[in-house]
């Protein structure tokens, strides 16, 4: 076992990992389902294709892939990890899919738990477990976030449907010294009285209990959005937030290695990039590939960036996550890698 630092105040991003599912649907194959086309969806959104979880898959399967592949660039066993905490709004199970993944990855010794905070849900998460590691109780933490709105959109919406798919991502963090501290900052932030412009509410169906009472059934009504406020929301909200972080660390934008944004649309990942004058080759985007996987997007796009060597230890990042509650926040981090 690594010893532990002895000033503990600081955590260190040491290990990513992601999984997608198989079955992949082009923006021309929901053409025929919706009438929409690969033109439109490509011009307003970038995206090109996404992933869909089928029979064979499930949210807690992506998330224990995911989670397994972090554990392994992190060097960890999985009975060393104290933490695992799952962001997602899509659990296989409403009573919380993470004790599943704790199972799954063998981590014997974690407690795990979900956490719900929509598209903000990773950066949320990651925050979270910082704080347990920086207070010294815990010292390894694994953090998830995944979603599946495949199940919940509804796909005869073509305002909606064109822009979500299902994946996973993980990182692992590791409480350090003070001096190592990769969690630069952070600010979150929420805003319910907002929060009528994204929804996946609950049927509010009404069946009879017994005479004179009733019961609500349970279950879902398909993702509901008002796309243009929650657009201009994020143009609105992700430039005031970080920038608001960049000066209380006096960093100049110029000093960043990358713009890693919650990947909902490009052209909010472009209005935000050129509020900073940051260059397109320092923001990154997966959306041609995977679309909006919710609280995935983050650690999806992460990993993939750390796998084709893009982001390398050291690295300054600048991260934003933002959607349903509504909900977003910003942080600075510093990737560090396996040593
Ligand atoms: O994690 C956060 C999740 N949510 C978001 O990130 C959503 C943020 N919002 C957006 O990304 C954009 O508002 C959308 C991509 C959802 C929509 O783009 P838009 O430029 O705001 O389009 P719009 O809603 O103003 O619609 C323009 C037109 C409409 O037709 P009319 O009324 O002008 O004739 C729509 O009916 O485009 C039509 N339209 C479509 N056409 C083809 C809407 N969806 C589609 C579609 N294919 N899929």
């Amino acid at each position: 076992m690594a010893e532990t630092p002895k000033n503990i105040g600081g955590v260190a991003l040491v290990g990513s990992g992601s999984a997608i599912p198989s079955q992949k649907v082009t923006n021309d194959e929901l053409g025929m389902r919706v009438d929409t086309n690969d033109l439109w969806i490509k011009s307003r959104t970038g995206i090109g294709a996404r992933r869909v979880i089928g029979p064979n898959e499930t949210l807690s399967d992506l998330s224990h892939l995911a989670g397994e592949a972090a554990l392994q660039m992190a060097g960890w066993s999985p009975e060393s990890v104290d933490l695992i905490l799952l962001a997602t709004s899509t659990p296989d199970d409403l009573f919380g899919s993470a004790p599943k993944v704790q199972a799954k990855l063998g981590a014997c010794n974690a407690v795990a738990f979900d956490l719900t905070a929509a598209c903000s849900g990773f950066l949320f998460a990651l925050v979270t477990a910082a704080q347990f590691l920086r207070g010294g109780s815990m010292r390894r933490a694994l953090v998830i976030g995944a979603d599946q709105l495949s199940r919940w959109v509804d796909w005869d919406d073509r305002r909606t449907c064109v822009l979500f798919g299902d994946g996973a991502g993980a990182v692992a963090i590791e409480a350090t010294s003070t001096e190592e501290d990769a969690l630069i900052d952070f600010k979150l932030k929420s805003d319910g009285a907002r929060g009528d412009c994204l929804n996946l509410p609950q049927l509010g169906e009404f069946l009879p209990l017994i005479t004179g009472t009733t019961h609500q059934r349970g279950g879902f009504s398909p993702v509901q959005m008002n796309g243009q406020e929650v657009y201009k929301f994020a143009v609105r909200e992700v430039p005031a937030i970080l920038g608001e972080l960049l000066s209380a660390n006096k960093i100049d934008p110029e000093k960043l290695n990358w713009l890693l944004l919650h990947q909902a649309n490009q052209r909010i990942l472009d209005a935000v990039a050129q509020r900073f004058s940051i260059p397109q080759d320092k923001v990154l985007s997966n959306l041609a590939d995977y679309g909006n996987t919710s609280a995935a997007t983050i650690p999806l796009m992460l990993d993939e960036a750390v796998k084709d060597g893009r982001v390398q230890s050291g690295h300054l990042i600048a991260t934003s996550g933002f959607g349903a509650g509504l909900s977003w926040g910003a942080a600075l981090l510093r990737w560090r890698g396996p040593i």
